[in-house]
C-alpha cells in the first residue's frame, strides 16, 4: 500500500522580491513499511521536503497525499491533527523542552495526543524503556548526553503511534559511535514494527546501508533515486 504520494510538489520561498525555489516539481511515492533516505548537498531542499510531509509548512504547488488525504488542501486544524497523530518528527537538535524531564517531555506529547491523564506516565515510561532509557526518566535535557537526548526525542515521536517517522539529520550532532546506535534504533523500529521512515541524512553510506531507497536531491529536484526493494 502507498502511504505517501508526492505529486509535482513545489515550494518557493519569497525573500523580499526574490523567489527562492527550494523544491521544484518533485514526485515520488513511499510504500507502507519502507525506509527511504533523502540525501543531497546543503540547501538542496531536504528539510523543506520533510517539513512539508510533516505538515509544518504548506506547498506552493502540487500534492502531498498521506493515506488518501492531500495535505495541500488541508486547513490548519487538519494539519495540526496530522502532526499530532499521523507523523512523528525527529530533528538534529532534539528540540526537547529544556525545563522538563525526559519522562515529562514524552508525557507532554501524550497530552497533546489526547491520552487520558492516568495513562500518560506509564505509557511514557514504557516508550522510554523501548528506546533504552529507563534509567534516565528524571533527567532534564541538559543532564543527558546527545545520544540520550535523541532517544527521548524518538520516544516522544513514537508517543501517539504515528504511521510514519520523519527524521531530519537525526545523527547530525552525534559522534560516529552514538550515531550508529541511533540509526540501529531507527532501523529496528522500521524492521521489527514495520514503521515507515523517511530520513534526511548527509551520510550516503549510512543511507545506503539502512534504507530500501535513497533519493538524492539537487537544487530542489530529484537527481537520482536508487535501490528500490520490495517491502515484505
Ligand atoms: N524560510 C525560508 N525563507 C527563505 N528561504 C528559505 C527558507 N527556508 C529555506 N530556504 C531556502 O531554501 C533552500 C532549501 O533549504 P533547506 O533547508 O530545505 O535545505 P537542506 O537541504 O535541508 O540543507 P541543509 O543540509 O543545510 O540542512 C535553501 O536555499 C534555503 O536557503
Ligand atoms: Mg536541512
Amino acid at each position: 500500500m502507498t502511504i505517501l504520494k508526492i505529486v509535482n510538489l513545489s515550494r518557493t520561498y519569497m525573500k523580499g522580491q526574490v523567489e527562492i525555489p527550494a523544491l521544484r516539481d518533485i514526485s515520488f511515492d513511499v510504500e507502507d513499511g519502507e525506509f527511504v533516505s533523502i540525501v543531497g548537498r546543503s540547501g538542496s531542499g531536504k528539510s523543506t521536503l520533510l517539513n512539508l510531509v510533516g505538515g509544518l509548512d504548506t506547498p506552493t504547488a502540487g500534492q502531498i497525499v498521506f493515506k488518501d488525504r492531500d495535505l495541500a488542501g488541508m486547513k490548519r486544524s487538519g494539519l495540526a491533527l496530522h502532526r499530532r497523530k499521523s507523523v512523528g518528527m525527529v530533528f538534529q537538535s532534539f528540540n526537547l523542552v529544556p525545563h522538563r524531564t525526559a519522562l515529562e517531555n514524552v508525557v507532554l506529547a501524550l497530552t497533546f495526543g489526547g491520552v487520558p491523564r492516568r495513562e500518560r506516565k506509564p505509557m511514557a515510561s514504557g516508550l522510554l524503556s523501548r528506546v533504552g532509557l529507563s534509567h534516565r526518566l528524571d533527567h532534564r535535557p541538559a543532564e543527558l548526553s546527545g545520544g540520550e537526548a535523541q532517544r527521548v526525542a524518538i520516544a516522544r515521536a513514537l508517543a501517539n503511534s504515528p504511521e510514519m517517522l520523519l527524521l531530519d539529520e537525526p545523527t547530525g550532532n552525534l559522534d560516529t559511535l552514538t550515531a550508529g546506535e541511533i540509526i540501529d534504533l531507527v532501523q529496528g523500529l522500521n524492521r521489527d514494527r514495520g514503521l515507515t521512515a523517511l530520513m534526511v541524512t548527509h551520510e550516503k553510506d549510512t543511507a545506503e546501508a539502512v534504507s530500501n531507497r535513497v533519493i538524492r536531491l539537487l537544487d530542489g529536484r530529484i537527481a537520482e533515486s536508487s535501490g528500490r526493494r520490495r517491502v515484505p
